[in-house]
């Protein structure tokens, strides 16, 4: 295979988030695409054209337009689709165990199928966010293994990260430039002629798999360790009685810098997570990254002191977080900045009840949290809130139903604290009083 053209036929292993959306982008422009996903109940419904997946704009026509013309097949057996593809892409989760190691459960298992089924000139992409090598040294030479083909010439390999953002991937896959490496010149050149067909979009391509792997962590870490600053000056802001947002604000002006929001603390399944596909495997860990790890880490408990020093002892105390999800308006909760202060709110014996517009009362409860609805009734006992996820919905909060409410804690800096404190709340920011 010297190059793709309209015949050749996707396979896009792993149908979440990213999956389903990059699968139904690639099938849109009437390319073949068997979708795969363990989960029988995502297959269900992709085969009904049902889109699984929520807050997406365009996805769920998408999946429907593909679905009436037969472009986007989904199954869950790996090795089928693959032995009838001349193109895998694998986008199954790599994450990170409590102690902060790399879990590859469900990756390998991906790979172990590829290798038992793979064809001679198949091209396979790796677009999972992976520890720089991975996918030369874990996954290829897995595959070269099993099958019997040689990598760079009997089947080819490359690696293209996902840079995309939930509620934007759409847009984000014809925006952003796909950075694109290969295990040799071949492998990279017949990815990159892939994705300008497949995608329409920009290309960088990058000298090798590895430097496309390093890009994708470092692209995160950046992020990671501009917010640690953010939120470092904004302790440092607190205690000089100056207010962060109007400081960044100011700095900002000046083309060069480009500090982060301060906040309180880091959640997702992304930009807490991939600092340790750096210093798990040999980035020096009394560095930059590791300590901007800490103070992220650290904002949840630092909140949790301003509050101390606010009200003294929280025993007993009605405490309400607003949103579960680890950021605004999407639904996702992998290491949400809520489920860290519940712990450490409990600890101080306080009572805490958690309000999210896009959880049920079921799935929030299924948590070990108690959901609380927004209704002067229900939130007449409450004696702080905190805003932790920042969802437009909360913009039109009732402020005056928290009758009996003593701080409002500003996790997200995102309200105004003249408003809070009218309706009889002390407001308190990150940094920002
Ligand atoms: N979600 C994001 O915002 C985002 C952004 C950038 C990059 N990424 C990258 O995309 C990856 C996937 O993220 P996601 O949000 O789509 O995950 P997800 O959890 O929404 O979906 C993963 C899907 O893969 C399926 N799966 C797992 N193992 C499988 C296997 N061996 N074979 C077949 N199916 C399998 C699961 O059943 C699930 O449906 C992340 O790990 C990350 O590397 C995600």
């Amino acid at each position: 295979m010297d190059s793709l053209n309209n015949d050749f036929t996707t396979t896009v292993i792993g149908l979440g988030k990213i999956g389903l959306t990059i699968a139904s982008v690639i099938a849109g422009k009437g390319i073949k695409v068997f979708g795969v996903d363990k989960n029988p109940m995502v297959v269900n419904s992709v085969n009904q054209g049902k889109c699984h997946i929520s807050g997406e704009p365009g996805l769920e026509e998408l999946v429907m337009k593909n679905h009436y013309a037969k472009t986007l097949n989904a199954l869950t057996d790996t090795k089928k689709a693959v032995r009838n593809s001349n193109v895998v892409i694998v986008i199954v989760p790599v994450l990170i165990t409590a102690d902060n190691l790399v879990d590859y459960q469900y990756i390998d298992d991906a790979v172990q199928q590829i290798g038992q089924s793979i064809k001679k000139d198949t091209l396979v992409i790796f677009e999972t966010t992976l520890p720089t090598g991975d996918t030369r040294n874990r996954f290829g030479s897995k595959i070269e293994e099993l099958s019997g083909l040689k990598m760079g010439t009997d089947f080819y390999l490359a690696y293209s990260p996902e840079r995309v953002y939930s509620n934007k991937i759409i847009k984000n896959l014809k925006d952003y430039p796909k950075v694109v490496g290969g295990v040799n010149e071949k492998s990279k050149d017949i990815a990159v002629s892939f994705y300008r067909q497949a995608l329409e979009c920009e290309v960088i391509e990058m000298s090798s798999t590895e430097a496309a792997e390093f890009a994708k962590v470092a692209e995160s870490v950046y992020r990671d360790v501009n917010i640690a600053l953010a939120n470092e000056l904004s302790v440092y802001a607190e205690e000089k009685g100056v207010n962060i947002l109007e400081i960044i604000k100011a700095s900002n002006s000046q083309p060069f810098s480009h500090i982060h929001n301060p906040g309180i603390g880091v959640g997702g399944h992304c930009i807490p997570i991939y600092p340790y596909f750096f210093l798990n495997y040999g980035l020096n860990s009394d560095g930059l990254v590791n300590k901007a790890r800490e103070i992220n880490d650290s904002m949840a408990a630092y909140s949790v002191g301003l509050l101390e020093e606010e009200l003294g002892d929280l025993d007993s105390k009605n405490i309400l977080i607003l949103g579960l999800s680890f950021r605004g308006n999407v639904k996702e909760h992998t290491k949400s900045i809520t489920l860290r202060l519940k712990e450490i709110l409990h600890e101080r014996n306080a009572k805490v009840v958690v309000n999210d517009p896009f959880y049920t009362s079921k799935e929030v409860n299924d948590m070990g949290v108690q959901y609380k609805s927004l209704n002067e009734d229900s939130v007449r006992d409450i004696d702080v809130v905190i805003l932790q996820a920042n969802h437009s919905e909360y913009k039109g909060l009732d402020l005056s139903m928290f009758k009996n409410c003593k701080v409002f804690l500003d996790g997200r800096n995102s309200f105004n604290g003249k408003e809070i404190e009218q309706h009889g709340m002390k407001y308190i920011g990150i940094g920002a009083r």
